[in-house]
């Protein structure tokens, strides 16, 4: 398999140097992410020289100090391990600025030190803004770096923004940020993260569409019986996250960006080009396709909700959603969803694709599952056994990133039985190294000027769109629909089943 974007198969623009300011800089992003993806992408020779990086946040911290801490981080975390030597080259390119994000007077401050670092080391005045900070900060560090005027383009240089997720909390406050974001910064120079973009897995998957004859032809209702996604993490709420979690629930954090998105990519149409509008023209016009659970009736009907119970994870005795620290005992927040989407247009019409995520399920994996028809019951049928069930190709998204095909084969022997076997591509060793984070990805894109692997502003809000009557459906005080339940350590509970064998279905053991 081939990389898409690899710069022999596609021109883009190479990055040139330029001042990375990540505001938010002494958190976790920066810490566990960010830092190791510059560092692994000087490993790899891929950072530009002349890259300055720049953190900034309020804890008074120096330079030095503010270096030893990334090191740190660095050293337990880096892809590629930790070498003195790059890492030290690294770190000289690394500052802090002590500053509020409020603070005005930090921003001109920070205007005033990137020019001067541009006069004296004779860059070109290209800044590309990380804001990695809670979302409530957001428009803040917008509105200030706009009046600082970092927002604009410098002579000969540009000013860009990076995103984090989450890219608001429904349609509404997703629209008003995005008004913020594209009156301070262009549309092509605002690169919202979702990070499962960056995967080699997800970028694959139009490599794997559109380069290899034989699955494009059969990419569709004729021969497509339905599409599985599923996003399982076996942890829960440990390190104080139930916070967070409890304002968002599975349906916001995971589904309205990252599984919406690998959909998008699986049930796209050809794109013109591979530049990052003809991609996003693509997704965009898949979200907007998805019939809408508009009502109750059909949130109750297609749409499970559920918590996990107390339960047993590989041998320990973990508590359940609700005696979760800092989850409100009474929470109707959603730990796990089941959705059933139908996407109305000529390719899809009447396939089901079902996505599932959830919090303290059995196992860590996220795939793609595409289950082919069956063939016709005419040869083999009769025989004990019969047919073992129709092709499926998986896309393992992540751990084990590969793609594997089941087909159906004689078991050897002097009598005709079928059993079902395996092909199986693994990344890991087919290449002989290990892919790149998505953020190495995403930041050397992003510093290269190509936005195909972030949400455009459409692909942002029409997911929403798509979400909020769901989320409406459940905090409509006349008729919620139920909060299931399921033993944290099982695979969700029988409502989703259910969903499934409505439909005369079952979902994929992973
Ligand atoms: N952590 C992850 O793995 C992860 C993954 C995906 C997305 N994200 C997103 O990335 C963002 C950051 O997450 P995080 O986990 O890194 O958060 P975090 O650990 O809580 O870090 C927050 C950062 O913001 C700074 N800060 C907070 N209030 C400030 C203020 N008023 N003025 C200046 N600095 C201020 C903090 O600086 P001080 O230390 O000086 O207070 C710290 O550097 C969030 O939007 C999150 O949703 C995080």
């Amino acid at each position: 398999m081939i990389n898409p974007f690899r710069e022999d198969l596609v021109s883009r623009n190479l990055p040139e140097a330029c001042s990375i300011v990540i505001f938010g800089a002494t958190g976790d992003l920066t810490h566990r992410k960010l830092i190791p993806a510059l560092y692994n992408l000087a490993v790899d020779g891929e950072l530009p020289s002349g890259v300055r990086i720049i953190g900034v946040a309020r804890r008074d911290w120096s330079d030095e100090y503010f270096r030893e801490e990334l090191k740190r981080a660095n050293q337990k975390v880096s892809r590629t391990g930790h070498d003195e030597a790059v890492w030290d080259s690294l770190a000289s390119s690394i500052f802090y600025h002590c500053s509020e994000f409020q603070d005005k007077e930090g921003y001109d401050k920070l205007a005033k030190r990137l020019s001067e670092d541009d006069r004296a080391r004779g860059g070109k005045g290209n800044r590309l803004f990380y804001i990695a900070s809670a979302p409530e900060y957001f428009d803040d560090i917008l509105l200030n770096l706009k009046e600082a005027g970092l927002n604009r383009e410098q002579e000969s240089g540009w000013s860009r923004v990076i995103v984090e997720k989450p890219f608001g909390t429904d349609l509404g406050t997703a629209q008003h940020l995005n008004e913020v974001v594209n009156g301070t910064f262009e549309e092509k120079d605002t690169y919202r993260i979702d990070h499962y973009l960056g995967k080699e897995t997800a970028q694959n998957i139009m490599v794997l569409r559109f380069a290899n004859a034989i699955f494009e032809p059969m990419w569709n209702k004729e021969h497509i019986d339905h599409i599985q996604i599923t996003c399982a993490e076996h942890f829960g709420m440990e390190g104080g996250r139930g916070g967070y979690y409890d304002k968002s629930g599975a349906l916001r954090d995971m589904v309205q960006n990252h599984l919406l998105q690998l959909l998008s990519l699986v049930a796209m149409e050809p794109p013109t080009d591979l530049s990052a509008d003809g991609v996003r023209d693509e997704k965009v016009k898949v979200l907007r396709s998805l019939r809408q659970w508009d009502t109750p009736e059909l949130v109750g009907k297609n749409v499970v909700r559920a918590q996990y119970l107390a339960g047993n994870i590989n041998g320990d005795e973990v508590p359940g959603y609700r005696e979760e620290e800092r989850v409100n005992p009474e929470s109707l927040t959603e730990s796990y969803v089941a959705l059933r989407c139908l996407i109305d247009n000529w390719r899809w019409s009447g396939v089901p694709f079902y996505i599932r995520m959830g919090k303290r399920l059995p196992k860590k994996a996220t795939e793609i599952s595409i289950h082919f028809k069956e063939t016709p019951t005419v040869l083999f049928n009769a025989m004990p056994g019969g047919v073992p069930g129709g092709n499926v190709l998986v896309i393992r998204i992540q751990p084990d990133e590969g793609i594997s095909l089941r087909m159906n084969s004689k078991l050897p022997g002097t009598t005709l039985r079928l059993e079902p076997v395996k092909m199986d591509f693994h990344y890991s060793t087919s290449f002989g190294k290990s892919s790149p984070e998505a953020y190495e990805r995403l930041l050397a894109d992003a510093m290269a000027g190509d936005a195909t692997l972030f949400a455009r502003r459409d692909e942002v809000e029409e997911a929403w769109r798509f979400v909020d009557h769901i989320e409406r459906a459940w905090h409509d005080t006349r008729t919620p629909p139920m909060m299931a339940e399921f033993p944290a350590g099982s695979w969700g509970p029988r409502e989703a089943d259910e969903l499934l064998a409505r439909d005369g279905k079952t979902w994929r053991r992973l």
